[in-house]
């Protein structure tokens, strides 16, 4: 494939996942994408000779003869059963994809032997906390979709150990920006959205004092793109986050404001699962290692996002 690098990214055609891809077709990879679109959409994808799209489940033996063809020296998985909820749903199915699919990859990973193997973990295998969450404090995720992303975390550091592969580990904190799905199972931002865009209440499962760390989509695959090419970045493991806290009522209020409308804002109970009320990332090390600062505020996030929907729906022809 000459002298151009390529990389794999499975879930590629997902929220953070196309993000990426269009992030490194930029900086002139070639990339290959693993992604069997059960969340995802390939319209997600830009256009590009660079890029070979694969539509497979990340377990299948078959994806060998795609890595053995394309020779990625890097690997980047993110392709996930997601998130909290769904997984509750489904939690065997959870595990299956995401402990047994993060295997399969890391044993491609192996017997190729790529220069990198990049994990997208989450913040949720954290053991809430109201401070800050630093890289090396305590872990105990409430979920099955925590405790699976964990067990891929291990499965990580397992052939780190054992065979010599280099891994990166990423936990993300709530990212939103534009492509992320509506539906039931996303995250809050889109969630509040769809809301303000239909002219409904906004919905809040609590009592609106939840922290959150929102992050900011170009912010995160610019952190990604950082610790997975950099040499310090190997071994390590991330907070991909702000370090900003933000009440899940303000986040709410800022949407409506984006929206122009009145809204009202509805308190549902607090989903029995989400023993998080605090969660806020301490970013130290991915400044002090990567040399990386977010360059979004929640506002200026939050307003390329609701100006991508209003473009994708029409929201300001709707009255
Ligand atoms: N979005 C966030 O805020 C957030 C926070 C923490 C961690 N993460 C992690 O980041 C990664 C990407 O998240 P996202 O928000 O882009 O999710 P997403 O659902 O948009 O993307 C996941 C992609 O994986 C694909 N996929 C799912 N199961 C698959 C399978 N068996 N085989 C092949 N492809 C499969 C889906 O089709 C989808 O395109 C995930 O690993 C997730 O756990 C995301």
């Amino acid at each position: 494939m000459g002298d151009t690098k390529i990389v794999a990214i499975t879930g590629g055609a997902g929220f953070i996942g196309s993000h990426l891809v269009e992030l490194f077709l930029n900086k002139n990879y070639k990339v290959v994408v693993i992604d069997d679109l059960s969340g995802g959409n390939i319209l997600n994808l830009p256009p590009s000779k660079n890029l070979y799209f694969f539509k497979k489940d990340i377990r299948d033996p078959s994806i060998e003869d795609i890595y053995k063809k394309y020779k990625p020296s890097m690997i980047i998985h993110l392709a996930a059963h997601f998130a909290n909820e769904l997984s509750i749903k489904e939690p065997r199915y959870d595990l299956e994809v995401n402990g047994g699919g993060t295997l399969s990859q890391l044993e491609l990973a192996k017997k190729i032997g790529v220069e990198r193997f990049v994990y997208a973990s989450t913040s949720c295998v954290y053991n809430p906390s109201e401070y800050p969450l630093k890289e090396d404090f305590s872990l105990c995720p409430h979920t099955p979709y925590g405790i699976s992303k964990l067990s891929g975390e291990y499965y990580c550091q397992f052939y780190k150990k054992h065979y010599g592969l280099p891994m990166t580990i990423l936990r993300y904190f709530n990212c939103y920006g534009p492509k992320e799905d509506t539906n039931f199972y996303r995250g809050v931002v889109p969630k509040f959205i769809d809301q303000a865009f239909r002219g409904l209440p906004i919905v809040i499962t609590g009592n609106g004092e939840e922290i959150r760390d929102f992050t900011y989509i170009e912010d995160a695959v610019e952190a990604t793109y950082l610790a997975s090419i950099k040499e310090e970045g190997k071994n390590e493991i991330f907070n991909i986050g702000t370090g900003y806290s933000t009440s899940i009522f303000d986040l709410g209020h800022n949407i409506i404001k984006l929206s122009k409308r009145s809204l009202d804002i509805q308190y549902n109970p607090r989903r029995l699962w989400d023993e998080t009320s605090y969660r806020t990332a301490n970013i130290k090390k991915l400044y002090d290692i990567l040399g990386f600062q977010p360059q979004y505020s929640l506002e200026k996030g939050l307003t390329k996002t609701w100006n991508w929907y209003e473009r994708l729906y029409g929201i300001s022809s709707i009255k």
